[in-house]
């Protein structure tokens, strides 16, 4: 069955039975959307998808802030859905406080994948305080490494990331890929 469960156990077993090829070569993003939650706190100016090279696709978006306050407190959620007929929630569904982890990103080993890649491609790629009033992702690729530690067998995926700061939720965004 598979529910919401201690992921990192489940990832382990899953690649220890899934050596090499079964985990695909590449991780091609094929759609983005990117939701406000509360547009007295933030608004998406920009969000959108384009093409690097062959397999390969950058994610891109521009987040307008609109709150005064250096934003301290960030909880970060990221679900991970694979798709048979529909997407059903696969393994994982954790959240972290983003402030921590930017402090000790290593002790996060499932988020830590995708660290250099988000890191290389925004301006939030500091610890807190956050007082950008744009916040901006750029061309994000995953990273070759990332690709390949990523723990997720071939299929159709989205990822969805969910931002909240002082225990209010502020914005979404969900990628879909494919894995092959
Ligand atoms: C993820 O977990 C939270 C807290 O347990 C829950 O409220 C939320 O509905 C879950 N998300 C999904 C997609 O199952
Ligand atoms: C963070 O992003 C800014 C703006 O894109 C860049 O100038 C800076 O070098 C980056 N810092 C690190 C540590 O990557």
């Amino acid at each position: 069955m598979w529910k919401p469960m201690p992921s990192l156990i489940l990832i382990a077993i899953l690649i220890s039975l899934c050596p090499g090829s079964c985990l695909g070569a590449y991780f091609k993003f094929t759609n983005v959307e990117c939701k406000g939650l509360d547009p007295k706190f933030v608004e998406f100016k920009e969000c959108y998808l384009k093409m690097v090279r062959r397999n390969v696709v950058g994610m891109n978006f521009h987040l307008a802030v609109k709150t005064d306050k250096p934003i301290d407190k960030i909880e970060f959620n990221l679900c991970i859905f694979r798709k048979s007929n529909v997407y059903r929630l696969f393994m994982v569904n954790h959240t972290l406080d983003f402030c921590y982890y930017m402090k000790k990103p290593q002790q996060y080993p499932l988020f830590y994948i995708f660290h250099d890649s988000l890191m290389s491609a925004t301006n939030a790629n500091h610890t807190c305080p956050y007082q950008e009033k744009d916040i901006f992702l750029k061309q994000m690729t995953l990273s070759e490494k990332a690709v390949r530690d990523l723990p997720l067998p071939n299929g159709e995926y989205k990822l969805t990331v969910t931002v909240g700061a002082y225990k209010v939720w502020r914005l979404q965004v969900s990628v879909y890929g494919v894995r092959g």
